[in-house]
Order: structure tokens, then sequence, then C-alpha cells
């Protein structure tokens, strides 16, 4: 199958989260399995500077009210071929891909991810002035959500897959934005684009689409709900037979604790005694208290409401005076982040907390924690729990979305079964990860029990190809079928 896939962010050329992970790692997965995929992305400052070589595939100009552009042929470091946008107006500057410096969105991101499904909508349709033409595209989240739109008005252009990484993102703006996209009219109608008077981008994929996926079983269900469908649901639900839920793999030569330069020691699910060094360098790096023996609990977040990150620091002072640690490395909400430098500064060698972005790091906490936390309020897939468990640090998760879909709580009738891989609780208050994490810490403690759970994490099967069979299933289907 020939595919087009398209995305915001893609590994590693530019990151803000698990999208661009799976952006990397999917296309690769999907070519392993014999599918010519190619990668479009909007020419970022990061990603221009990043790519060794390109050459340009195509000049467009006068493309509907947007500037004009080029498309730059390039490759990913795993050898998917890449297209890369250059529009200097809307792509190239300084500070964060989706928001200025000081946080704020920019201001004409409608124009600028509109640009982004404008030219896969023309890539895929019959007009493309690149020879190789796809078979279907293969669109992710709100910035990719008009490429459906724009595709269903074109006849003949390809089938469309759109997949949802994360719903309460939904890129909604004013209506005089449908008309300086070139929309036609008759999109911007309930059934449609519009979403209560706005032009909403991800119900334009959503609608529009030929088939929707998202990124586990469970969140495919909890989106057709009122409580996590974000105003989406009546529209999932009534597209229920088109919408499946694939489980996100890992890239696991990426994570991979016998092979990852970010770690001091490597170790295997059969030699663990590397995993002890990686708690030592970590405490060290981080300026934690030197001790083996006491639980570390950590974490890599993005610092918002949906990863539960204020809920951990309420019961940090409870955790600590049961005798833990924890490190935490994030970034976002201004308050989650005073709060967190606080906690560092009111338990210091307990405590440690970086704010900031930090591949390397994320890495090392992965190796050297013994506890990894994630309680996220709702989580369509998570990837860390995933990299965690890889890594012999069960995971404490809260049960929602791809959590309850990767991870399997520890019970005796678990363990017996070699199935237990973690902790699940589903009290999503301070006191029920409070308990969760003291039943963690005072099973951390029975090194019997604790080694089968790392043993059995690290030994489960979280790579791609299953779910990539998924997706071509899903490619073959629509192609079958136009
Ligand atoms: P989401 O995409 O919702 O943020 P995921 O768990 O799917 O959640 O993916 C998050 C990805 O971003 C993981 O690869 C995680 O390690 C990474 N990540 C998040 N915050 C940071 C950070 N501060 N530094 C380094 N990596 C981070
Ligand atoms: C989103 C979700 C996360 C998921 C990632 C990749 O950012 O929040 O749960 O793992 O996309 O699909």
């Amino acid at each position: 199958m020939r595919v087009l896939f398209v995305s915001s962010e893609v590994a590693p050329l530019i990151k803000t989260g698990g999208l661009a992970d799976v952006s990397a790692a999917l296309p690769s997965a999907l070519r392993r399995l014999g599918d010519d995929v190619r990668v479009l992305m909007p020419g970022y400052s990061q990603v221009l500077r990043a790519l060794e070589s390109f050459k340009v595939e195509a000049f467009f100009s006068g493309v509907d009210e947007f500037p004009n552009f080029r498309l730059f042929a390039s490759v990913l470091p795993d050898g998917v071929p890449l297209w890369v946008i250059d529009c200097p107006e809307l792509f190239q500057r300084d500070g964060g891909i989706y928001q200025d410096g000081k946080g704020k969105d920019w201001p004409d991101n409608a124009l600028r991810f509109g640009l982004l499904s404008k030219v896969a909508a023309i890539l895929g349709g019959t007009e493309s002035p690149v020879e190789w033409k796809p078979e279907v595209v293969h669109c992710n989240d709100w910035q990719t959500g008009l490429t459906p739109a724009y595709m269903h008005f074109s006849p003949g252009s390809a089938p469309c897959v759109m997949t949802v990484h994360n719903l309460a993102f939904q890129g909604v703006f004013p209506p005089q934005m449908v008309s300086e996209l070139a929309l036609p009219a008759e999109s911007f109608h309930p059934h449609g684009a519009e979403f209560y008077g706005n032009l909403s981008f991800l119900k334009a994929g959503l609608y529009y689409a030929n088939h929707v996926t998202t990124v586990s079983p469970t969140y495919a269900e909890e989106i057709q709900t009122e409580a996590l469908g974000f105003g989406l649901q009546g529209l999932l639900k009534n597209r229920s037979k088109s919408l499946t839920g694939i489980l996100n793999g890992i890239d696991d030569s990426e994570w991979n604790p016998a092979s990852d330069p970010a770690l001091t020691q490597a170790y295997t699910a059969q030699k663990m005694a590397g995993k002890a060094a990686n708690k030592r360098a970590l405490q060290k790096h981080m300026g934690l208290q030197v001790d083996a023996e006491v639980p570390l609990f950590g974490l890599v977040s993005r610092f918002t409401h949906q990863k539960g990150v204020d809920i951990v620091l309420e019961i940090a002072p409870q955790l600590i005076a049961d005798h833990a640690q924890l490190v935490l490395l994030g970034s976002g909400d201004a308050t989650m982040q005073s709060d967190a430098m606080e906690l560092a500064r009111n338990f210091p060698g307990q405590v440690a907390v970086m704010i900031g972005f930090d591949e390397g790091l994320s890495h090392l906490i992965e190796a050297g924690s013994d506890i990894f936390l994630m309680p996220s309020r709702f989580e369509p897939c998570g990837l860390n729990q995933m990299y965690s468990q890889r890594y012999g640090t069960p995971p404490i998760v809260h049960a929602t979305g791809g959590l309850v879909d990767s991870v399997v709580d520890y019970n005796e009738a678990t363990l017996d079964k070699g199935e237990a891989t973690g902790f699940v609780f589903d009290d999503m208050t301070p006191q029920g990860l409070l308990s969760c994490a003291q039943r963690a810490a005072t099973t951390y403690r029975d090194k019997k029990v604790w080694s089968a759970l790392q043993f059995n994490g690290m030994s489960k099967d979280f790579g791609w190809q299953k779910s990539a069979e998924k997706y071509h299933e899903i490619y073959a289907s629509l192609s079958d079928s136009v």
C-alpha cells in the first residue's frame, strides 16, 4: 500500500509528546511490513536545522489564500521518506511549534495547520504535481483534520484515515476561517465541520474521514461517552462501525535497556544488576540521597490536568514521610511547575524536580526509578507506562484508556498467571493514588514478587508489529472499497 502519513510532529526532528514518537515508529513498522509509507510534516525551523539534506520536490503558488511554499523531499533517520512543507512565513519562527515562548497559541494556527491539511489533500488528490500517489492518506489529530474535508469535496481523491491521539485538543477557530481556508460553505454545518458556531478541525476530520481510529481499544469506547467525548460523543457513536481502537506500540530499539546510550549501565530481564547502577546515577544526577533500598518513584510528563500531576504533588509529603523518594521531569502548567519546585525545596534529598524537556533524562528516569507514576485522569494510550514496564520499573496507573489496556494490576491471581506488571487504581482522588502508591511501596519490599513484576513487564511484547498489521488491514479495506 502507498500511504501518506501526515503529522504535525515527528521524532527525533521535533517532539512535544507521544504523537511524535508514534509518527516516527508507526511508518517505520509499516514499511517493515512492506507498505510504501511517506511522512508529511511542516518545515519548522527546528526541522529544517535537523535535516541533513533535502531536495526541492515542488513549488506551489496561488493555492487558495496561502502564502507560496515549497515541498522538500528528505528522509527520516530510519530510512522513511519524508516530505517537509517549506513555508517560512508560517513555520519558521522562534518559540514552540504550537505556541509562542510565553505559552500562548500562535494566532495564525488555523492557517498554519490549514496549510498542512491542504498539502496532504493536494498530494492525495488528482491534481498533485508529485509523481508518487498515495492509495490512502493517514491523518493524525486536529492539525490534519481539514484534510478529509478538502478531500471529500475533491472527487477522485484517495480515502482517508483519521487517528485521534487526544480528543481534548480539537483545533476550534472562528467561523470566518471557513472562507479564509477555502472550505466549501456547505461543510460548515453540524453534519460537517461546524462545532457550535465555530470551525472545528478535528470534527471535520472525524466527520469526513473514511475511517476513524484511536490509540487504544478502551479509549475508543470512552470517547463515545459524555464523560470523555468532549462534546463529540454523538458523532463518534454514529461512526462506531468505522471507529477502531488500536493500541500504540513502542519503538523497542530506542527504548531498550540493553542498548540505551542514555543509561549508565545496560541490563536485561535476565541480568538485572545494571538497574541498580542507574538508580544510583539518577539519585546522584538529581541531588537525591544515594540509597539503594528506598523506593524511588519517577514521573515524566506534560504538566497538565490530564496527567494528574496535581494529585501527585498533593500526596508527595505523605509518600516521603512513609520513606520514599520522588523524581519529576516535565513542564507545562505554571502553578504545577511552581508547586513542584516548592516541594523539591521542602524535601531536599528526597524530592528532585527538573522543569523542561530532556530526552536523555527521561530515559534515565525510566531506568533508575523503582516505580513509575502515571495517574492520568484520561489517557488515550500513553507511552511512558509501556517504556517503564520495558525498563523493569512497574507503573502505577489510573484505570483509564490505554493505561488499562497495557498494564495488568498485581494480585495473587495475576501473579500466578505470570501476567501482573504494575498497579492499577480506580478511585481518581489523592487518597486513591496514595493507597495505590503505598501498596506498590510495600510490594517493592517483597523482592520475590517485585522481581516477578519486573520480569513480566520486561518480557511483554510492546513492539509495533501487531498494531501496524491492524492499520494495514484498515488501509487495504478502504482501498478495496474505492
Ligand atoms: P502525551 O503524548 O499525552 O504527552 P505519551 O505518554 O503518549 O503522552 O507520550 C509522552 C512522550 O513525551 C513520551 O515519550 C515521554 O517520555 C515524553 N516526554 C514528556 N515530557 C517529557 C519531558 N519533560 N522530557 C522528555 N520527554 C518527555
Ligand atoms: C496523545 C495522548 C497519549 C498518546 C499519544 C500518542 O498525546 O495524550 O495518550 O499515547 O498521543 O498516541
